[in-house]
């Protein structure tokens, strides 16, 4: 029996949190918590009952918005299959921006390059971490 703990989300916006029990591949049990907005407390009462069965064939929320995409970080991560393109803190070295601050931008709503400098100021010195973000605006929103 393995015991998994796992999180996504952003302090102070929208925590999630999921303490599972693995056996041979099977989710034995799910505790999932959240401190959050109501889309994601919402999602998250609906998913709470599909937490069960193969981890293997567990599915993911496919939206964009916001509580899709942090639940979707928290179910590959139980998974294994999580992988962010990107590792390094800071994103942008021109402005001094990191890859935690980019990365919400993307979360809560900036889906191109242009819209995540607007937010945040990565990306408009020299423009060369623009292909980062790009990276991560894909592996988050598909
Ligand atoms: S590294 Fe981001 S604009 Fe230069």
């Amino acid at each position: 029996m393995d015991k998994i703990n796992v999180k996504a989300g952003f302090r102070g916006r929208d925590e999630l949190e999921l303490d599972a029990e693995i056996d041979s591949g099977i989710i034995v049990s799910a505790k999932l918590r959240s401190i959050g907005c109501p889309q994601v407390l919402n999602l998250i009462s609906d998913w709470r009952n599909r937490l069960k069965g193969s981890l293997a064939e567990l599915s993911e929320p496919q939206g964009s918005d916001h509580a899709s995409v942090l639940l979707r970080e928290l179910i590959q991560k139980l998974k294994g299959t999580w992988s962010f393109p990107y590792k390094e803190e800071e994103l942008c070295h021109c402005r001094a921006i990191s890859t935690h601050t980019v990365d919400a931008a993307i979360v809560y709503g900036a889906d191109n390059a242009n819209k995540v400098a607007v937010k945040t100021s990565a990306g408009t010195g020299c423009g060369t971490c623009r292909r980062n973000t790009e990276a991560i605006i894909k592996f988050r929103h598909g």
